[in-house]
């Protein structure tokens, strides 16, 4: 495994001189490569055009599909480019053929869009949502899950790793049951793609959906959607455009090969361009050794945090990632988050509303999400604690 070179990726995040970023779950630091690869491009289309700059850049933007392709063991034309995660997933999940009487197997750990879909659809369409239980550790219980499967049940959508917590569901073990039943798996990989080693033939997803800010250190606006090639004439996307399909006679239509199916003829070319160079600074790295130094720091992110008076640390399940999250006693998490930031210290804070299966079911109104990426530091962990003891 390669060793991280911290100081070479800390002077490109200039932003790791000014403030310390345990924000890396809701929008990580983009690198300087990454912000050069963007910025590069606008400046391409302020000065040629935004048609002609991206005929110029199209090597970069065939590299969209290969960096993706690499990054998840994937094929290129099982990659497609949506503005962010939520309508990668939609761009698969409305497309099922789900009907009245069918059984869609979930987690309380869902993201919260994704539920709120599943219920849309379950009220339009009647299937039913069945939320498999969690283990003792609060990670999806596989055999609890495999006893719920029935002749009904056609699809499992889960998240790998929650909004809401440090929790990383066993998407593996998800994967050989969905395998063993034939069931269609739908994988929101938000929270994982570029702090975890994805690996999509390894989990056994056919669908998996993600965003280009987070821990892939994209700019926002930006996501990715895998659809293994075997779906892709089973899921009819619930859009069109002449992109994502031909008008091939007054009254006919093809849909276009492979994923691009899902996407839009129109879309941030710059952003594509640079998710794609975040994803190769990411392989540059090394996702075994990002995931290796995320946990660690998580890890003693959380040690630290055992021995402070009055803080709870509130992560469940067996294996954990760099998504910190913990409550105070007698300060409540908008405070607590406020004064962080104040002492230069980004953090986000996630409430109830957002996870109702799971923060609103253990009685918590809202959790402090303190999330480390692999720039981060042991001194900044210790200005964190030293920070939250007040
Ligand atoms: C687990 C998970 N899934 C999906 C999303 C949605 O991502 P996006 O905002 O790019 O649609 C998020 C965003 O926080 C998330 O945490």
């Amino acid at each position: 495994m390669n060793m991280i070179d911290i100081e070479k990726i800390r002077a490109e995040t200039p932003a790791c001189e000014n403030i310390i970023h345990f924000n890396n779950a809701g929008a990580a630091l983009m690198p300087e490569p990454v912000f050069a690869a963007l910025i590069s491009h606008l400046e391409l289309e302020r000065d040629i055009g935004g048609y002609a700059a991206a005929e110029r850049a199209s090597e970069e933007l065939h590299a969209f599909y290969t960096e993706f392709a690499a990054l998840l063991n994937a094929e290129p034309d099982e990659i497609a480019y949506v503005e962010n995660a939520t309508r990668a997933w939609d761009m698969a999940f409305y497309g099922l053929q789900l009907q009245a009487g069918d059984r869609v197997l979930t987690h309380a750990s869902e993201y919260a869009s994704n539920f709120l879909a599943l219920l849309q659809q379950s009220k339009r369409l009647g299937f039913a949502i069945d939320v498999a239980p969690s283990d003792a550790s609060g990670q999806l219980d596989v055999a609890a899950m495999e006893a719920m499967i029935t002749p009904r049940t056609r699809l499992i959508a889960i998240t790998h790793v929650p909004s809401q917590g440090g929790l990383v569901n066993p998407a593996a073990a998800v994967g050989a049951v969905a395998r063993k039943h034939n069931l269609v798996y739908l994988l929101d990989a938000c929270q994982s793609a570029g702090q975890i080693d994805l690996d999509v033939q390894e989990i056994g997803c056919q669908i998996l959906a993600g965003t280009g800010r987070k821990f892939l250190r994209g700019p926002r606006g930006t996501g990715f959607l895998y659809v293994a090639k075997h779906l892709h004439n089973d899921i009819e996307p619930p859009f069109i455009d002449l992109h994502s399909a031909e008008w091939t006679g007054l009254d006919s239509y093809e849909w276009a090969p492979g994923a691009r199916r899902f996407e839009t003829w129109e879309s941030f070319v710059a952003g594509k361009i640079s998710l794609a160079r975040a994803v190769r600074y990411a392989r540059e790295i090394g996702l075994p050794a990002i995931q290796q130094r995320v946990t660690d720091l998580a890890a003693s992110l959380r040690r630290e945090l055992a021995d402070v008076p009055g803080i709870t640390v509130r992560d469940l399940g067996k294996q954990l990632c760099g998504t910190v999250t913990l409550t105070k006693d007698g300060e409540p998490p908008d405070e607590l988050a406020r004064r962080l930031e104040g002492q230069g210290i980004n953090v986000s804070v996630t409430g109830a509303p957002y996870a109702v299966l799971d923060l609103g079911a253990r009685g918590l109104d809202a959790v402090l999400r303190a999330s480390v990426h692999y720039y981060n530091t042991d001194n900044e962990i210790d200005r964190f604690i030293e920070v939250i003891r007040g």
